[in-house]
């Protein structure tokens, strides 16, 4: 019997993406209840019962996945834009009272639905490139209310949208003014009130910090991650961003997703993030936009064989980026990923960077099915455009939505 959303989505190529790569040329997937029951030739695809959607000849890859955003926050920071070009740097905006504590003030001052108008454009510009899941952090609230407001919205806005939305606390992001010369107490408030708060809300899915010389030191994130791990909610980290702090071996020993950044990440957390399978989560936006010119040590990561994620860690400071295909083509310009890399890091590897990858990031039997069609001539040419959008259309749960050409049906 034809069940509801029983599809056979059928005359297409299929960067599977198993294994790191895997291409099925002239292929079918036949999904049924939102998940995949079949991948193979198309010549074999079992089509008894099913609806039948023709690809049209595009190619199919698992819908794509950003793993590290900030995306839910209010206001910009053009200004400081500006003052960066003139030669002030990250760090002196910051320590100036500007930085993150500037969008701290703008979305302690928005409300729920202010943040939520701010945010969605901006979500809705990455949908439109064919992304699924999202990864969505808090940490321009800061205290309790602002932080469950931040979360909040994230939440929403995976059930206004059709994406999936992973929440991260990212309270131990900065000191706030309340704090002043206590970070110690504040990383108390973090992890005996706010953490506990918000896990209980369900508003957790993972926990993060900033550990760096503006953030918080590598002690202050041990015992985030310890407060984390009384709550069995996984760790993930913005590691060696502006300064070895050993942070990649920290998050590695408590086995986190991720390791996030890691321009100055150095041969110990290499081998660190190796042997724990901690994700490195490389950011080619914040590193362009920051014009920075100490790049990741992406080919000792390779060779250490850690898998390596692309995301477009979307905050208004470091990457106002709401592309994650330029994200892919700057991973390949800048660090010479290769454009399979560059796909691999937003599909399987970055499911993996979300805990994840039982249910996304690959094409194959028993995954969700979420995909994106692309009008390509071949994978690659998803890193190689810069400013072109090829998606045709993105299925969410086997549901196709806003096909940009005509189906036959
Ligand atoms: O991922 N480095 C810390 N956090 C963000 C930037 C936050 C901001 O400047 O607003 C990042 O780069
Ligand atoms: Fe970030």
């Amino acid at each position: 019997m034809r069940q509801e959303g029983d599809a056979v989505f059928t005359n297409l190529h299929l960067a599977t993406m198993v294994g790191g790569y895997g291409e099925q040329r002239d292929g079918a997937v036949r999904v049924a209840n939102g998940r995949i029951v079949w991948v193979g030739p198309r010549a074999g695809a079992p089509t008894a019962g099913a609806r039948i959607v023709d690809g049209g000849g595009c190619w199919m890859t698992p819908g794509l996945i950003d793993c590290h955003t900030h995306i839910v926050h209010a206001g910009n920071r053009s200004d400081e834009f500006e003052a960066r070009l003139n030669g002030a740097s990250y760090e002196e905006v910051a320590r100036a009272g500007g930085g993150i504590m500037s969008t701290v003030r703008a979305t302690r001052a928005a409300s729920e639905g202010e943040l939520l108008r701010q945010s969605l454009p901006r979500v809705a510009s990455l949908l439109a490139e064919g992304v699924t899941t999202i990864e969505i952090k808090s940490g321009y609230g800061l205290d309790l209310a602002s932080e469950a407001k931040m979360l909040r919205a994230a939440r929403r806005v995976g059930a206004m949208l059709p994406v999936d939305v992973a929440t991260t606390f990212l309270g131990a992001h900065a000191l706030p003014p309340e704090f002043a010369g206590r970070a110690d107490d504040y990383i108390g408030a973090v992890c005996e009130q706010m953490l506990p708060a918000l896990a209980a809300e369900g508003l957790v899915d993972a926990v993060d910090a900033f550990c760096e010389r503006i953030g918080f030191s590598n002690a202050q994130t041990e015992r985030v991650f310890e407060a984390a791990a009384k709550l069995g909610l996984p760790v993930k980290l913005h590691a060696e961003q502006l300064s070895d702090q050993r942070g990649a071996q920290l998050v590695a020993r408590y086995r986190g997703l991720s390791a996030d950044h890691l321009e100055h990440l150095g041969e110990e957390g290499v081998a660190a993030m190796a042997a724990a399978g901690t994700v490195a989560v490389l950011l080619p936006g914040a590193y362009y936009f920051l014009r920075d010119t100490t790049p990741p040590p992406v080919a000792l990561l390779r060779a250490a064989g850690v898998a390596l994620a692309v995301a477009t860690d979307c905050n208004p400071g470091t990457s106002p980026l709401t592309s994650i295909l330029l994200a892919m083509n700057m991973a390949c310009t800048l660090w010479r990923l290769s454009p399979q890399e560059a796909l691999a890091g937003c599909t399987v590897h970055a499911a993996r960077a979300l805990g994840r990858h039982a249910d996304i990031g690959t094409i194959e039997v028993g995954k969700r099915a979420d995909f994106a069609l692309w009008d390509i001539a071949r994978p690659a040419d998803l890193s190689y455009a810069m400013g072109f959008n090829p998606c045709r259309g993105v299925v969410n749960a086997g549901v196709l939505r806003a096909p940009m050409v005509s189906w036959r049906d």
